[in-house]
């Protein structure tokens, strides 16, 4: 039931770990919902050849038909060693059908042969918010740090098992959320987010 107290802002997305950390990181006084309670809305293909072209994609489509914010997440992992793949292929990097696991395991496969630091990459994320479709402001948000050699820790989603942050000796699996947001692309990104939200920009 919508909570008239609050806020309301779609996010323009199926994954519900974008979504879980999204409300996690926003606090309370967002009521987020997302794509899963929407089937109305149509699926946008991905098709930009930055973070920043799909974030503005998925957020004016999805503004396009909605009344009030809405909010596009388009983030991945570059690792430097790859020519910072998968980049905008994170979700798809071992192939259109391919589950995380899939992807995880083609990415410990090309660096194989990479050692310690040469294992150096980040993750990114960038925030398209739009209304009335058009994007009215576009937030970033990146975290430096290494792929391991292996997976470790259970938390978290996608690569996260495979990443230690920099100044950290745990991978982002390994952490509890709150650890995990302090530190990530998506933490960062939102917490320029909600400066703007809760600055002034009316819904
Ligand atoms: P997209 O933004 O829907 O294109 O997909 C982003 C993909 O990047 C996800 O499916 C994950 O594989 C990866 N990714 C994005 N953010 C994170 C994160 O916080 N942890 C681990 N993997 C992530």
């Amino acid at each position: 039931m919508t909570d008239v107290s609050k806020q309301r802002l779609l996010l323009a997305t199926r994954n519900a770990h974008k979504t879980r950390e999204v409300r996690e990181i926003l606090g309370g006084d967002w009521e987020v919902e997302d794509l899963t309670a929407r089937p109305d809305l149509p699926d946008v293909e991905e098709t930009g050849a930055t973070f920043e072209d799909n974030a503005r994609l998925k957020a004016a489509v999805g503004s396009a038909h909605y009344d009030g914010w809405v909010l596009a997440d388009d983030s991945g992992l570059e690792v430097d060693a790859l020519g910072g793949a998968p980049g905008v292929r994170s979700a798809r990097y071992a192939g259109d059908d391919a589950d995380m696991a899939a992807n995880r395991t083609l990415l410990l496969e090309r660096l194989r042969e990479v050692r310690g630091k040469e294992r150096a990459g980040r993750f990114r994320c960038v925030l398209a918010l739009a209304k009335g479709g058009e994007v009215v402001r576009v937030f970033h948000g990146t975290v430096e740090g290494v792929v391991t050699p292996s997976e470790r820790g259970s938390g978290g989603f996608g690569y996260d098992a495979l990443f230690v942050p920099e100044g950290a000796c745990r991978t982002f699996a390994e952490m509890t959320g709150e650890q995990k947001h302090a530190l990530s692309h998506r933490g960062r990104a939102l917490v320029a987010l909600g400066a703007y939200l809760t600055g002034g920009a009316t819904a």
